[in-house]
């Protein structure tokens, strides 16, 4: 069967009807394009995504327990500097590398482009997400009289203009022989009638596939073995969104060591009982994070003995992995879930249509599902006016206003 044959009665059998009405009018190297993208694409996979995945839901045999953490608060001088220490040696030898994950498509955020590449408006002249990173990482680089290296993960869609963007603005100073960009695995949309969306280009749109493809991105993209070579140890693994991120902390890292654990994470105590974050606990035995929409109302409200919340250890994307575990998890299957995003496309007179509304699925896994691996994970609670400046929605929470607010807030009570 030639080519053309095959990629239509795969179409077919998948009710993709519209890709072949595209398949027909297009002609040359456009034509090939789609044709070996239909090849390559598991349309089986992606159909049974859509189909059978419904919001997870906590199974009601599960165990699920408050999780062990520490609080930075309660925690004694000699301590402290005892956990720093530990940190410390690790990151002046060399062993500590950070790994930005910058391959989203911060569709609630709107801003046209990668993340990174927004200007947040903070002290009168306003600095790029990218920028605030990479000053955060030079300041390390002093205190420990070493580089760090720095890895950015993007996705196929944002990879080019994220490079290009570096690269006009020099990194920001950070030494470019330090730091690669790296290009994170995709995965088709589909809209609420089960098609697949075309784009632009006059390809079937494809996005990436969540965090969670973090752990086997870098392992296919040879960084896991560059690490190794270089003699690292320990990896950072942060977003691109929170403005006050610390990336390079000591103590976070000196108790993944002292406690002989793989991974670790900030957290920070979750606002209110409603608020929309994900929480610590452990399920069966594991770490795990449980969003905010799995979580019963009851156990949202319960207290502990103290009167804390017993599930109030928010994840704010802070994580620390030893290379082992990151080993460990790039040999292992993250699953998806569905979440239901805006994506414009092309439709079948060639318009482009920007949707207000969400219109189509995205499949996504999370890098928090990978905790699941371990039987234990170090938690440092930490205070959020320290920790956590997200921007992740165009107005209210979570926006460029209360980001700078933060942001600014810090930096004023450092000086
Ligand atoms: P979010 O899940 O908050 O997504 O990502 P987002 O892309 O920023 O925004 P929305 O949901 O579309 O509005 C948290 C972090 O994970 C990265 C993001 O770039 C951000 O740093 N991320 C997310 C990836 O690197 N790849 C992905 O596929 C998804």
């Amino acid at each position: 069967m030639n080519k053309d044959k095959k990629a239509v009665k795969k179409l077919k059998k998948y009710n993709q009807d519209h890709i072949i009405k595209l398949l027909n009018k297009l002609e040359g190297k456009e034509k090939e394009n789609l044709l070996k993208q239909i090849e390559e694409i598991n349309l089986n996979e992606i159909i049974r995504l859509y189909d059978t995945l419904v919001e997870e839901k906590i199974a009601k045999k599960s165990k699920i327990e408050a999780i062990e953490y520490l609080d930075k608060a309660k925690l004694s001088k000699k301590q402290i500097s005892r956990f720093t220490s530990l940190g410390d040696d690790v990151i002046k030898k060399g062993e500590y590398a950070v790994v930005t994950m910058a391959g989203g498509q911060g569709t609630r955020l709107g801003h046209k482009g990668p993340k990174g590449t927004f200007k947040l408006d903070v002290y009168g002249k306003g600095k790029y997400l990218f920028e605030i990173l990479a000053e955060n990482l030079k300041e390390a680089n002093m205190i420990y009289n070493k580089v760090i290296p720095w890895y950015i993960m993007t996705s196929n869609e944002n990879y080019l203009e994220t490079l290009n963007f570096l690269e006009k603005n020099n990194y920001f100073g950070y030494p470019k022989d330090h730091t690669k960009l790296f290009i994170q695995g995709k995965i088709p949309l589909i809209d609420t009638k089960g098609k697949l969306l075309i784009n632009k280009d006059m390809k079937i749109k494809e996005v990436s596939d969540g965090n969670g493809s973090v752990f086997s991105s870098l392992k296919n993209a040879g960084i896991l073995k560059q690490m190794k070579e270089k003699n690292i140890k320990w990896i950072f693994i942060g977003g691109v969104d929170n403005v006050i991120l610390k990336m390079v902390d000591p103590l976070l890292l000196g108790i993944a060591i002292d406690k002989h654990l793989q991974i670790a994470s900030k957290t920070v105590t979750k606002a209110n009982p409603h608020e929309n974050v994900g929480v610590f606990c452990k399920i069966n035995g594991h770490p795990k994070v449980i969003e905010y929409s799995e979580l019963e109302d009851k156990l949202a409200k319960e207290k502990d003995e103290n009167g804390q919340l017993k599930y109030g250890n928010a994840h704010i994307m802070c994580n620390l992995f030893s290379i082992k575990a990151i080993e460990k998890i790039s040999e292992e299957h993250l699953k998806y879930h569905k979440t239901i995003k805006k994506n414009s496309y092309i439709d079948e007179n060639g318009n482009e249509v920007i949707p207000t509304n969400p219109n189509s699925y995205k499949f996504e896994s999370f890098i928090f599902d990978s905790f699941e691996f371990f039987d234990n994970i170090a938690i440092l609670n930490t205070k959020r006016e320290d920790e956590f400046a997200p921007i992740k929605n165009k107005e209210g929470s979570d926006s460029p206003k209360t980001a700078k607010e933060l942001y600014e807030k810090y930096w004023n009570s450092k000086k």
